[in-house]
């Protein structure tokens, strides 16, 4: 009666642990109790977690760049690498470039996905060019097509909105229900230190963080919570860095706002100090916001201990490092404002959170799940996922918490040439993994085919319904 039997494990769910058997029939979970029958296949998961598959909410793969940049990944080895890090569905950033309709750049990015995922995928939107039609209707139109959230930027040249078209693509969440994300730096402040950094010949990649400092996030966050408050929505502010950001966020839901804080494994493990390694090195590490130091990390972690921040993501945003089309590249070398900007991680958000929050005591089990799965599937209209309960989609990961490796470049699945990790040592990591009932990677193995992942399209943030 069951297609796959999960046996003697011991589950998680954001709220609860608990040991039982699960039983899969058609892709969903049908039954969860003791002592199931067997399935046509059983797996045994004596001395294991049992958890959802993670939902990883910020990912870049196939993105376009500026010229001669490539991202590394696109959605092949950006999905076949978040589902070994434990991933069964991701959800990516469709960019419109600027003059773009936003149903021409939804269009691109099907046709890239279609039959390549090995994780099932759902788009966000990026509104780079808010012009009178793309607010009027063909945003209302996606919405309604299931693309129920959208990014804008406060930073990058060609990317950014100012305050008065944040407003108004604000607007338009709050007359069709969506849910915006926002990420929160303030480019002029930028502008003006890289224009002192560079007079004084300060080009090295440790001048990314020290002209992105801890201020003009700080602003930015602010501004964009007051504009959300002046429009009334609910607004997530994506990879926070620092407490001084955490703190407005704090302050933003005291006073009563829908605030929701992403933050992600960058700024708990790195430090700007990577960004100073010789023979430009600190380039891998170049991210935006920049990672900061200590004192931040600790700030992130309390986020996380105390509900700050719901989600945790990896903003996957991979380039080759040793390559003239990524970080490397020949403007890069002149000045790191021409450094590409991101990093991979898709594949070790979670076995970093479970090491160092887990197995280091700082969360538990359920807030694990929670942060990784549970909240993003919730937050985003992902109705049948990240959760492990009857009627569910069979997305999971089955987890050996005795496991221990030290992350090498070399054992991950991505298609860049670096992770910032290396050399990080870790307890636990995701074995098995499960998508819609369909065993992906058994024990280590690919062995599930590639376009089993599909696009989803979402329901309505519960956050943001009218
Ligand atoms: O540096 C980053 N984070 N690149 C990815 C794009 C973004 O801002 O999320
Ligand atoms: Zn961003
Ligand atoms: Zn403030
Ligand atoms: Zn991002």
């Amino acid at each position: 009666m069951f297609d796959l039997v999960i046996r003697n494990g011991t589950i998680a769910t954001a709220s609860d642990v608990f040991a039982a058997d699960i039983g899969i029939r058609d892709g969903r979970i049908v039954q969860i109790g003791e002592s199931l029958p067997d399935g046509a296949r059983t797996l045994d998961a004596t001395g294991r977690y049992v958890l959802p598959g993670g939902v990883d909410s910020h990912v870049h793969m196939a993105q376009p760049s500026g010229e001669g940049i490539r991202m590394a990944d696109g959605f092949e080895s950006g999905t076949r690498s978040a589902l070994f890090g434990g991933n069964t569905c991701v959800l990516p950033f469709c960019l419109q470039q600027k003059g773009q309709s936003l149903r021409e750049a939804v269009t691109a990015y099907h046709a890239l996905a279609e039959g390549q995922c090995y994780t099932d995928v759902s788009f966000h939107m990026i509104v780079s060019d808010p012009t009178p039609a793309v607010l009027g209707q063909e945003l209302p139109a996606l919405v309604a097509d299931g693309y129920t959230s959208f990014k804008v930027f406060m930073t990058y040249e060609g990317l950014r909105l100012n305050d008065a078209e944040i407003l108004a693509t604000m607007d338009v969440a709050r007359r069709t229900g969506a849910l915006v994300l926002v990420h929160c730096e303030n480019e002029d402040a930028i502008r003006y230190l890289i224009g002192q950094h560079e007079s004084a010949g300060d080009v090295a990649p440790r001048a990314h963080a020290s002209t992105r400092p801890v201020v003009v996030e700080r602003e930015a966050t602010h501004r964009a919570l007051s504009l959300a408050e002046v429009v009334d929505v609910p607004v997530v502010i994506v990879h926070v860095s620092n407490g001084a950001a955490a703190d407005e966020i704090r302050a933003a839901r005291a006073r009563g706002r829908k605030v929701v804080g992403e933050t992600c494994p960058q700024y708990l493990m790195l430090t700007a100090d990577d960004l100073d390694r010789s023979n430009w090195e600190g380039a891998k590490f170049v991210c935006s916001p920049p990672p900061r130091d200590k004192q931040e990390q600790d700030a992130c972690w309390r986020g996380i201990e105390q509900g700050v921040f719901d989600l945790f993501s990896s903003d996957h945003c991979p380039f080759l490092f040793d390559d003239p089309s990524g970080k490397l590249n020949a403007r890069g070398r002149t000045s790191f404002r021409h450094i590409p900007n991101g990093i991979p991680g898709v594949e070790t958000r979670l076995p970093i959170l479970f090491s160092e929050g887990v197995m280091k005591g700082r969360i538990d089990l359920p807030r694990f799940v929670a942060l990784t799965a549970t909240n993003h599937a919730q937050l985003y209209g992902l109705e049948r996922k990240g959760r492990i309960a009857v009627g569910m989609d069979a997305d999971i990961a089955i987890w050996d918490p005795a496991v221990r490796r030290t992350i090498r470049h070399a054992d991950l699945h991505d298609g860049s040439d670096y992770t910032p990790y290396e050399g990080l040592e870790v307890q636990g990591w995701p074995v098995t993994v499960i998508l819609g009932g369909t065993v992906m990677v058994d024990e280590g193995a690919l062995v599930g085919p590639k376009g089993q992942g599909r696009h989803r399209a979402r329901a309505h943030s519960p956050l943001a319904a009218r």
